[in-house]
């Protein structure tokens, strides 16, 4: 049977385009090797017209599909289960941008299109596609649009769900539904798109967007800081709003291990800063004045921060590549955490005036479980959005730590913030590993109305099955 069905796809795609064995190993592990999984096969359409004859051939055959687009995933979302029943379809072939519209500020592109690809097409009309997260030479629209990715430019541009004005899906019967409008007012009814972005693949495969286009600012500039406290680095936030309104388009805050972690990861790379912080901040501000306005505005509010005391030292990027070495530190941490192993990830997010108090209650009760425990906090704290993860000290092993500490921190850093009104996960998505942990976050009002979703839209439960919906007890 399995091997009809694997022939049956090979004429719909091409026989290169359908992988097995360990060709298609790489797509059934997420990248950073902690989700595994078995495909009947890995199946790559070439259009969406391909996408859709897949989808049609497995609805009637009952045959479960987890779409996948760079598989930069942290939650396991594009990995299939173990069972070898699943066909993962991968997107990477519709890496076609369609078209370019300068004067609605809108691209068509195809859900395979990586976003640095979609940055530089931008950039090719004198536009700004401003999504910027560590993994954009791999990860692609598709999975953005799916995972409702966040990332840096957040605080001035928003998540990806607001940078699209339409969709093209194939529905879960293998029926496509062109809804590439590119209009920013359109008010005839249910906003749909808004359904399948951030499903995680699961009510639809995604295969084109039209995304919002933005004028590239005249001038960037990018400063590195060194502060006492998330309450120093939130009175900076507060300041540089008032002063540069929404010019501030990054604040990013890093704590000392992450620090730390980071430049022994960069082959000891030395800090921009000249002595040791307890925290640090990135910023970045865009303007339309010129190079020289444009910094002197923001050394004008430095100035203020360190005056007042909230910073302790600064220092502005003098040029492109200097902007680029500090946000390497930044882009990096995530992989630093990665290869040290031995570590809790958890992507919270409460209300910008609940930050101070979040990380050092919460940095008090990790600390009470393994005092030598280092936190790695960093992330996007003008969202209100901290990646907060202990890591394990030198001296003990990763398996120990995990197998110690792991569950029971990661539960006290989740229950804090959903006390503060917050979120476990900011920007992460659900994927399957914080599948179950919605049962305790969601109201069974939510819940119900997530399941009627996902059963009128994908009635046969074939996509992406055993994502994100937790099952309801009875
Ligand atoms: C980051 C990823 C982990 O902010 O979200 O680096
Ligand atoms: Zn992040």
């Amino acid at each position: 049977m399995a091997e009809q069905h694997i022939d049956n796809l090979r004429t719909i795609v091409g026989d290169g385009n359908v992988l097995l064995g360990p060709e298609a190993a790489t797509f059934e592990s997420d990248y950073r090797r902690v989700f595994h999984g078995k495909s009947l096969a890995v199946v790559r359409p070439g259009n969406t017209e391909e996408v859709s004859a897949v989808m049609r051939y497995c609805y009637v055959n009952g045959i479960s599909v987890v779409p996948q687009g760079g598989n930069t995933s942290l939650l396991g979302a594009s990995v299939p289960d173990a069972t070898g029943t699943s066909i993962i379809v991968s997107l990477a072939r519709l890496n076609r941008i369609r078209a370019i519209d300068a004067m609605n500020a809108t691209m068509t592109v195809g859900a395979g299109v990586t976003l640095s690809q979609a940055r530089s097409a931008a950039e090719g009309v004198g536009a700004l596609f401003p999504l910027r997260i560590g993994s954009e030479g791999s990860c692609q629209i598709g999975g953005n649009l799916s995972t409702n990715a966040g990332g840096t430019a957040v605080l001035r541009y928003g998540n990806m769900r607001d940078l699209v004005l339409g969709l093209e899906v194939v529905l879960p019967d293998g029926r496509i539904w062109n809804g590439l409008r590119g209009l920013r007012k359109d008010n005839a009814g249910y906003d749909l798109k808004h359904l399948f972005i951030g499903a995680e693949g699961t009510l639809g495969i995604i295969t084109a967007a039209v995304l919002k286009l933005f004028p590239m600012p005249r001038t960037v500039s990018t400063a590195f800081l060194g502060t006492n406290s998330p309450e120093d680095a939130l009175a900076i936030f507060k300041l540089m709003r008032e002063r540069l309104g929404t010019d501030v388009t990054a604040f990013e805050l890093i704590s000392s291990d992450a620090m730390t972690l980071v430049l022994s990861h960069l082959n000891d790379r030395p800090s921009p800063l000249e002595t040791p912080h307890p925290w640090y901040v990135l910023v970045e501000t865009s303007s339309n004045a010129d190079q020289e306005a444009a910094e002197s505005q923001l050394v004008g509010v430095l100035s203020d921060a360190l005056s007042a005391g909230y910073a302790t030292d600064a220092v502005v990027a003098a040029n492109a590549r200097q902007a680029a070495d500090f946000w390497l530190i930044r882009e990096e941490i995530s992989d630093a955490q990665t290869q040290t192993r031995g570590s809790v990830r958890c992507d919270i997010s409460v209300p910008l005036s609940c930050i101070p108090a979040f990380v050092r209650d919460t940095t008090a009760k990790v600390l009470a479980i393994e005092p030598a425990t280092r936190m790695i906090v960093y992330g996007h704290v003008g969202d209100g959005n901290v990646h907060f993860n202990p890591i394990r000290p030198a001296d003990v092993t990763a398996e120990v730590f995990v197998r110690t500490h792991g569950a029971a921190m990661a539960q006290l850093i989740d229950n804090a913030a959903s006390e503060l009104n917050g979120s476990i996960s900011a920007e992460h998505g659900v994927g399957i590993a914080k599948r179950d942990e919605l049962l305790s976050v969601r109201s069974r009002e939510e819940l119900d109305m997530a399941w009627a979703i996902k059963r009128a839209l994908d009635p046969r439960n074939l996509l992406n099955p055993g994502k994100v919906l937790p099952a309801l007890p009875e």
